[in-house]
């Protein structure tokens, strides 16, 4: 492990989409690449953290040095995620499926040659965020994301106090930004004490300054 302020604190990251069966071979996904979660890992890890990296299906490969646990669904991640607690502070970076197919089947679905086309249907999956900010196990510093179209700050605001996490990083992902699928980011960190924006920047840059902010807010409590 890196010598570094975080040396000593084991700091757990989700990254990347879930997969959310519909039957043996066939899937519901998201556009996650994994990207800014991967960047955040390696950062803190580059400043000493222990790092537990729960990622789902991403197309970009984790970090070296990070102790990695792969999954596939919402509820896999919660399982991993619970796992790996204790944390002195958990970051939220995945894309998790918000809903499950409900009625998944066990074998591969079939054309039966009427015609119909199948209906799919859907359950809510746990809130991981939520559930780690509110569990008996909570981190110290608990950081989510909010992907915002509008009202970004008002939105992500209300979100961190309705997930009960410390901090919440908030983007613009309106396609006029070229943020989603770009290598820079323009984010809002929003706290107890207010929205703070940061300048455009590349996502490795919001991650090493992500990760300098986790080193001092743990070192001040
Ligand atoms: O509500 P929304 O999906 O916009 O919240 C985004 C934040 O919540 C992200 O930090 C994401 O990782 C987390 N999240 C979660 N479990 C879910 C949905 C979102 O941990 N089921």
């Amino acid at each position: 492990l890196a010598d570094g302020p975080l040396k000593g604190r084991h700091v757990l990251v989700t990254s990347g989409p879930t997969h959310e069966p519909i039957d043996p071979v066939r899937y519901i996904a998201n556009r996650s690449s994994g990207a800014q979660g991967t960047a955040i890992a390696a950062a803190l890890r580059d400043l000493g953290a222990q790092v537990t990296f729960v990622t789902g299906p991403a197309t970009v490969p984790p970090p070296a040095g990070v102790q990695v646990v792969r999954v596939e669904t919402a509820r896999e991640m919660l399982a991993a995620v619970e796992a790996a607690l204790p944390a002195d502070a958990a970051v939220m970076t995945a894309a998790v499926a918000d809903w499950r197919v409900a009625n998944q089947n066990g074998q591969k679905m079939k054309k039966d040659g009427s015609g119909k086309a199948p209906a799919l249907e859907f359950a809510e999956n746990p809130d991981i965020l939520a559930s780690v900010s509110k569990g008996p196990t909570r981190p110290r510093l608990v950081i989510g994301f909010a992907a915002e179209t509008e009202q970004v700050v008002d939105h992500a605001t209300a979100k961190r106090v309705r997930k009960g996490c410390d901090w919440i990083v908030a983007n613009d992902v309106s396609p006029a930004t070229g943020i989603m699928g770009g290598t820079e980011n323009a984010v809002v960190l929003i706290s107890a004490a207010g929205a703070e924006a940061w300048p455009r920047m590349a996502k490795d840059q919001v991650a090493k300054k992500l990760a300098d902010r986790i080193a001092l807010a743990l070192q001040n409590s």
